[in-house]
């Protein structure tokens, strides 16, 4: 299988709690469910993209524990190609606690464990997967050494890079701009990136004209229920969301950026794989967890508005 979306970027197992709200600092709620469900914003993005029908490619790092088993298992049961997933010894593999509130809002703390052993000599060990691909997907999840450097070889290589700065707390380097062709950030993440508080529209065109002066050719920025805002040098597009009934948000911009990467590397237009992105998000918020909530294909295509 030659994969045309690579992903380079986290796994983590997610210890997932529901409570009725969420947790202030220092108070204790009592929980009505746990499950250990596979996450990592990186892998949600791979088994999005998978699930959207394009050969994909993971190149990451998971503990030599139970949940590193786990996770690579389920990639693999996705026909994702793994054969850049190591297993490092060790170390534990990336765990994020979430607790997702009855608003199907959530909190979430991440440890990186293996995420953290996601090297640049990795991503340059598996450079044949980058050679082949058309899309390479990255976040930060992992070294920020390892997202440069695999940014810059996407460019040179010429392939269509897709960052999703998440999670973020400054500013990116002002050479990421440059090599990335689509900058996808979240409303916080937006606001992070550029001190503009996005939530509406209007701010968020104030945002990505931010970005776009920063550097960034075409950014897209996710706003939740509002949908997501389009901009590039020739002015701005807004993609209303599907109106869905929410039960659980966690991955549902790891699924829009998954699915967005495969529908770019099936050949459909920027537009067209928004809406692609758009619709994938808005039935994983359908479902409880990351990816056991991610759409096939099947369901993107067949997915009528109730
Ligand atoms: O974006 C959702 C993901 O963020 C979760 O699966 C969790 O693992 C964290 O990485």
């Amino acid at each position: 299988m030659q994969a045309k979306v690579v992903v380079v970027g986290s796994l983590n197992m997610d210890l997932v709690a529901r409570a009725a709200r969420l947790p202030q600092p220092g108070e204790t709620v009592v929980g009505t469910s746990f499950a250990t469900v596979p996450g990592g914003k990186g892998a949600n993005q791979a088994v999005a993209a998978a699930r959207q029908g394009a050969p994909t490619a993971m190149i990451g790092c998971v503990g030599d524990d139970a949940y590193g088993e786990q996770l690579r298992g389920a990639l693999l049961a996705e026909g994702i190609d793994c054969q850049a997933v190591a297993s490092v010894a060790g170390v534990s593999s990336g765990v994020a606690l979430i607790v997702v509130d009855d608003a199907s809002q959530n909190n979430i703390v991440i440890v990186a464990g293996g995420n953290g052993e996601v090297r640049p000599q990795r991503v340059q060990d598996a450079d044949a997967l980058l050679q082949q691909a058309e899309v390479l997907v990255c976040q930060l999840e992992v070294p920020m050494d390892t997202v440069a450097f695999a940014l810059e070889r996407g460019r040179v290589l010429g392939k269509t890079v897709i960052l999703n700065p998440a999670p973020v707390s400054g500013p990116l380097p002002a050479a990421w701009y440059r090599a990335v062709d689509y900058l996808v950030p979240n409303e916080s993440e937006a606001f992070a990136l550029t001190g503009v508080r996005v939530d509406s529209v209007a701010s968020a065109e104030q945002a990505a004209i931010y970005l776009l002066a920063a550097g960034a050719r075409k950014v897209i920025i996710t706003l939740g229920a509002l949908g997501s805002l389009f901009a590039d040098g020739s002015g701005f597009i807004h993609f209303p969301a599907p109106r869905v009934q929410a039960v659980d948000t966690t991955a549902a911009g790891d699924t829009f950026v998954g699915a967005f990467a495969a529908a770019l590397a099936r050949g459909e237009g920027e537009r067209e794989a928004i809406a692609v992105g758009q619709v994938a998000a808005a039935l994983s918020v359908t479902r409880a967890g990351a990816q056991p909530s991610i759409p096939s294909l099947a369901e993107v295509r067949g997915f009528v508005q109730p």
